[in-house]
């Protein structure tokens, strides 16, 4: 297993999911995925997670985001625990869980952390990019629940970036002014951000969020 860094290429793999097998490369096709994991089936915490990313499922839709989740337990747990989801969340799971029985997908991302737990994966969240490239990795405790509205937030990031130049600074959120990156020359910024810029330093350029009317 070699460590996954950002901007490295998503190892492919196949695996067995809850929506049948699938390559995990020709699964994304040309959107964007996250991949995430979770420590066990009919826990409650990974009960409340998944609940909630079915209900975010028109959000990732709207950024062509496809959603793959993974433990280590197997099909017919899966199967079993879903209705529990449907039951206690109030939705229906709308995206694929991998079963990693025998840890192949978790071993190849790096999921189980020995000393934390020698058998169970971690919350590890990895953002793929278009261009099958990782875009963020990050990594929670057992005990804590991820916050999915961050998630999204980071990706409208990530989008704005690949698509339209800009970062985005501290505590960012959709509709703020947004960063114009390092590599435009301010001469350059009038043609590219035509609704216009403020140079707070030479180095400190804010521009409108471009992809808003
Ligand atoms: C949970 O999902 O609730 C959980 C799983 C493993 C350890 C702690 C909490």
């Amino acid at each position: 297993m070699a460590t996954i860094r950002l901007g490295d290429v998503a190892p492919n793999f196949t695996a067995n999911t809850t929506e049948g097998t699938i390559d995990f490369h020709e699964w994304l096709g040309d959107g964007w995925g996250i991949l995430f994991s979770h420590p066990a089936d009919y826990t409650p915490v990974c009960t409340t997670e998944l609940g909630t990313v079915a209900k975010y499922k028109a959000e990732f839709d709207k950024r062509n985001v496809k959603v793959v989740a993974l433990s280590v337990d197997g099909l017919e747990s899966h199967k079993g625990w879903i209705d529990d989801i449907n039951e206690t969340q109030h939705t229906e799971v709308n995206f694929p869980i991998i079963a990693d029985e025998d840890r192949k997908v978790s071993e190849l991302y790096d999921m189980i952390h020995p000393n934390a737990d020698s058998k169970l994966t971690v919350r590890s969240v990895f953002v793929i990019g278009n261009d099958k490239k990782v875009k963020l990795i990050i990594t929670y405790p057992a005990s804590t629940g991820r916050n999915f509205d961050e998630l999204l937030r980071v990706i409208d990031s990530l989008q704005l970036t690949a698509y339209h130049k800009v970062a985005t600074p501290a505590n960012w959120n959709n509709g703020e002014d947004v960063v114009v990156v390092p590599a435009i020359a301010t001469k350059d910024i009038p043609a590219i951000f035509p609704k216009g810029f403020k140079e707070v330093k030479p180095y400190l350029r804010l521009t409108p969020q471009p992809n808003l009317d």
